[in-house]
């Protein structure tokens, strides 16, 4: 992959707004919020008695012993009861797992075991179900709520299937997390589901590869390129801002979605971050100043962010900003001013999606050698390009991952992987990465248990600290924190016979 990558199509991004739950009423929202965080906006709040003790009823909601799904599972020798409206209402008298029988329940009865603790027949319920006090509209929203339940599954999971989609083109990537789920299908699966991998992509021209609109009935994205989100009323995909997308693998795209789309857990920073930290070290260890750099740029949607963000960065630490030097074309305009700065004695470059060979070119015809630096998505394959050997030491970019973040346990597997599954024993960056990301996601899965959904899922991110998949650097997210590795690797290409090979300078963070 060459570094011109950056050179992209642009994007459009329209404002944006969440809309949770958009398919229940407003009275079922209130609702489900009762259900499953205990709260409201009645003055009075939400009291749950139990064992004579009162306390707000966030501590004690009704989804932290029935579930979110409002089926009840047997915890510690009790069985909170089946919520779902089929169940409380079967119209015979129903023998509970309990072992308590009683007869279906009406509205009133349903409110009356919520605040009574009586079942239909005047039966005392267990006292592991706590009394709760709340006003009449709240108990009318709770129960709308408890109606539709069994209907409120986030979209992708079944009882036996977890369907997940990864927003790329690229087959090779899907091959590899397919040949990993594979794995745990065989071995039975998370939790009794077995999991299914569908390819998406938002932006492609290979029309093999299913369009993102129809990404409907999936729980969530895995790996894969993050969405970018138009919210516009009219937009066919505004939908998808509320699907999460765990392990993120292309910072080019997490620049312009980051703004708009937070469910997104990358593995990596974003070029904004990488492109500071490629400043730092320029001023720290290149001592570069106003008097001998200069940016060379090129319009574009992401460019023109990163130029932003050095501007900003420049102002926050007080320094004089660079001079920046727009580049259309290689013509006489930038001839003369190559000429001029070889005079003037600059010495580094900042490279904002310049095409290098040409830069490197263009620079050694006017007899200037400086410093070039920029980011770049993946390391740079191109070792046979032929940079003249004055550029040796002096070609530096950012990337947020490198070999040497691999561990050889995690590669013996790897390898173990690909001869079963017929994978290329060389396998790409994005292959490892993608990797990496299927990874990350099931063993997140493991943590949460069967009662599976998105909130949890987001829950169980945020709460990961330094995850090690032994293919990238280790990941932490918090409330906060979307960015599962903040490294940035500052490679430095080395001219040899053979052409350039790259030399970790340094990592910064
Ligand atoms: C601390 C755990 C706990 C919490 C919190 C809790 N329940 Fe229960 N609930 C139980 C248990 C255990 C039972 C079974 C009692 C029995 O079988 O006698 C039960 C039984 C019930 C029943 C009776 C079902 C039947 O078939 O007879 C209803 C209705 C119910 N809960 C509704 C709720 C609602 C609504 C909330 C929230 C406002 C809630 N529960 C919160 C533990 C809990």
């Amino acid at each position: 992959m060459k570094l011109s990558l950056l050179a992209f199509a642009a994007f459009c991004l329209l404002s944006f707004q969440l809309t949770a739950d958009s398919d229940l009423t407003p009275a079922q929202q209130r609702g489900k919020r009762i259900y499953t965080e205990g709260t409201s906006d009645d003055a009075q709040g939400i009291t749950a008695r139990m064992s004579g003790a009162a306390m707000p009823a966030s501590v004690l909601p009704c989804g932290s012993c029935h579930g979110t799904d409002g089926r009840g599972r047997p915890e510690g020798g009790v069985t909170p009861s089946d919520l779902t409206w089929a169940a409380l209402t079967r119209p015979y008298a129903t023998q509970l797992q309990s072992g308590r029988k009683r007869s279906p329940y009406t509205e009133a009865s349903l409110a009356r075991a919520i605040s009574e603790g009586v079942d239909p027949d005047g039966e005392e319920l267990h006292v592991a179900m706590p009394r709760f006090e709340m006003s009449e509209a709240d108990m009318s929203d709770l129960i709308a709520y408890l109606k539709m339940i069994d209907q409120d599954d986030d979209p992708g999971i079944s009882d036996d299937l977890i369907r997940i989609g990864v927003n790329s083109d690229a087959i090779s990537q899907y091959r590899v997390m397919a040949a990993y789920l594979d794995l745990v299908n065989q071995a039975g699966g998370l939790y009794g589901r077995k999991i299914s991998l569908i390819q998406y992509a938002q932006f492609s021209f290979n029309t093999s590869v299913r369009p993102i609109s129809m990404a409907k009935n999936i729980f969530s994205f895995v790996g894969g390129d993050p969405l970018v989100i138009s919210t516009k009323e009219t937009s066919k995909t505004k939908f998808l801002a509320e699907i999460p997308s765990v392990g993120t693998i292309n910072p080019y795209f997490y620049t312009l979605s980051r703004p708009t789309y937070n469910q997104d857990f990358s593995l990596f920073a974003d070029l904004k971050t990488q492109i500071l930290r490629l400043w730092d070290y320029t001023t720290t260890q290149l001592s570069a100043s106003p008097a001998n750099t200069v940016i060379l740029y090129k319009r574009g949607r992401v460019q023109d962010l990163l130029l932003e963000s050095l501007q900003a960065y420049a102002k926050e630490n007080e320094k004089q900003p660079f001079e920046v030097q727009e580049v259309i074309e290689w013509d006489d305009t930038i001839r003369t001013k190559f000429a001029e700065w070889a005079k003037d004695d600059k010495k580094i470059v900042i490279d904002l999606s310049i095409n290098k060979e040409e830069l490197v070119e263009f620079a050694a015809a006017n007899n200037w050698y400086p410093h070039i630096i920029s980011v770049a998505l993946l390391m740079p394959s191109y070792s046979e390009w032929e940079a003249p050997k004055a550029f040796s030491q002096k070609i530096h970019i950012a990337t947020p991952t490198w070999e040497g973040a691999r561990d050889t346990a995690a590669m013996a597997n790897y390898r173990a992987l690909a001869a079963r599954y017929d994978l290329p024993q060389n396998p790409s960056e994005n292959d490892l990465h993608s990797l990496s990301a299927i990874i990350l996601f099931t063993e997140t899965l493991k943590t949460i248990g069967r009662d599976l959904t998105r909130e949890k899922l987001i829950q169980s991110l945020e709460s990961l600290r330094n995850f090690k998949t032994g293919f990238v650097p280790p990941l932490t997210y918090s409330l906060n924190r979307r960015e599962g590795s903040r490294k940035v690797y500052i490679m430095t290409g080395e001219k040899g016979e053979s052409g350039i090979s790259w030399k970790l300078s340094q990592v910064m963070e």
